[in-house]
């Protein structure tokens, strides 16, 4: 199973998926660059991810608010004194580690077993603003996006004039200085959030804190992930972090075991309070028709972009045996991405680089580019060109060969199933429309 996460990197290296940053010196271990089809699919999941949490819903607004914020934030949201893991240090070899990431009490490094007491270090990157470097302007990287949610709360309810309850919804980056990085992209110090804070009546909070839940699965079922890949796990008091009254992360079983995917928080009206105590501004919501005013309760789902995308990758990836040519059997590796997943929709494969061929390829090609993402090839053998689509997860190639000279029609084959259909290419794009 552990070899899936060696293949699957080695794929996405190979195929320019994600591979290490700053790799000409040496790479950083904890920090991933995306290539080109990597780009893609990094947008395609927050496309998907946007239009199922904002698009198609009309009580949740977007924000995109700025990465460094007032310190005064982080010291009221809590993160300044308690954002923290705990920190070990091996006795033996003096490599540090995150306490609860320690298996059966031995040191991942050399093995030993004795280690210095446990100290809290906190996860937030620290920086200057400006040109002094001192206590007065210490600044910090945001270590999650949701505080962007908390601080503008007020004015984004004032001005999207929404009634509770409703929700505010951020993508960016986020970053935490974590002890031990691992796994490729699953735990990195710079990654990309999706959060929504869904502010509600207190009393309603536990009711959306089980919806909220259950969207979110449906969400990954949705974009193919396999049900019993899934699972849930509800916090343990001692675990939840310090803002939650209740927590449910949906986990994954990855190659080296089921671990958090997305964190599921029912965040009280903690965030807003501290604010409002903080800052001094108000933060109440004032209900129209009670005539009441106060602090709404927040249910919070948050997940990674790149934890996301290393989940669907995971999931994706199938290795199976399938038919040659010329009557034997090779291995077939491919992604069996959900179309909307799909770095690339189309293929537009010429049979050879023939130059009667190139023409109509080309006419072919400029039909569907404007609507998909596509790519042209036309270098090597087509059996090759389909395997180098496959392990890409596009969800159609089509053929333009020598027929298609006289019949003006085209092949259309299928990823997963391999099947072949002769669709006339003033056909084309309904073909394809119906099924992408
Ligand atoms: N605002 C709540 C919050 O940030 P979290 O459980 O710490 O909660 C939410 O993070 C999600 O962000 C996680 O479920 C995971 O998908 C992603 N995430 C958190 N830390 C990460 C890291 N170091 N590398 C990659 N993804 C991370």
């Amino acid at each position: 199973m552990a070899d899936l996460m060696d293949d699957l990197t080695s794929l996405a290296k190979r195929r320019g998926i994600a591979f290490q940053s700053s790799e000409i010196y040496g790479g950083l271990r904890s920090a991933w660059d995306y290539g080109p089809l990597g780009t893609e699919l990094r947008r395609n999941i927050r496309n998907a991810w946007w239009r199922d949490i904002v698009q198609l819903r009309d009580d949740v607004v977007g924000l995109e608010a700025s990465v460094i914020m007032s310190p005064k934030v982080w010291e009221a949201s809590g993160h300044v004194g308690g954002f923290s893991d705990p920190l070990v240090e091996c006795r033996s070899c003096h490599q540090r580690f995150r306490e609860d990431h320690l298996n059966d009490g031995a040191c991942p490094n050399c093995g030993n077993h004795t280690f210095t007491e446990p100290r809290h270090f906190n996860l937030m990157f620290q920086t200057h603003m400006g040109p002094v470097e001192d206590d007065a302007s210490v600044a910090y990287l945001r270590p999650e996006t949701a505080q962007g949610m908390f601080v503008d709360f007020g004015l984004v309810q004032t001005v999207s004039r929404k009634k509770l309850p409703f929700g505010i919804a951020q993508i960016g980056k986020s970053f935490r200085n974590e002890i031990t990085p691992s796994n490729f992209i699953f735990r990195t110090r710079e990654f990309e959030q999706m959060e929504m804070e869904y502010f509600v009546h207190p009393g309603t909070d536990e009711e959306w804190f089980d919806t909220w839940v259950q969207l979110r699965l449906d969400w990954f079922t949705g974009l193919g992930v396999r049900p019993e890949k899934l699972r849930l796990r509800p916090h343990e008091p001692d675990e939840l972090a310090h803002y939650a009254k209740a927590a449910t992360d949906i986990e994954y079983e990855f190659p080296f075991g089921w671990a958090e995917l997305e964190g599921i928080a029912n965040r009280t009206d903690f965030d807003l309070r501290r604010h409002s105590e903080s800052s001094g501004e108000d933060l109440r919501y004032f209900d129209q028709e009670t005539e009441e005013r106060f602090l709404p309760y927040v249910v919070e789902p948050a997940v990674g972009v790149d934890r996301a995308l290393l989940v669907f990758l995971l999931d994706a990836y199938r290795v199976e045996e399938a038919p040659t040519a010329k009557g034997g059997t090779e291995k077939r590796t491919y992604l069996r991405l959900h179309k909307d997943l799909a770095p690339t929709k189309v293929a537009v494969l010429p049979l050879s680089r023939n130059e009667q061929l190139t023409p109509t390829a080309r006419e072919v090609f400029e039909l569907v580019q404007p609507r998909w993402m596509c790519d042209f090839d036309d270098a090597g053998s087509i059996g090759r060109r389909y395997r180098r689509q496959d392990e890409v997860g596009t969800p159609f190639c089509v053929t333009v060969d020598f027929d298609t000279l006289d019949d003006r029609a085209v092949t259309v084959r299928e990823r997963d199933s391999m099947t072949q259909q002769r669709v006339p290419i003033a056909k084309l794009v309904d073909h394809l429309q119906g099924a992408l």
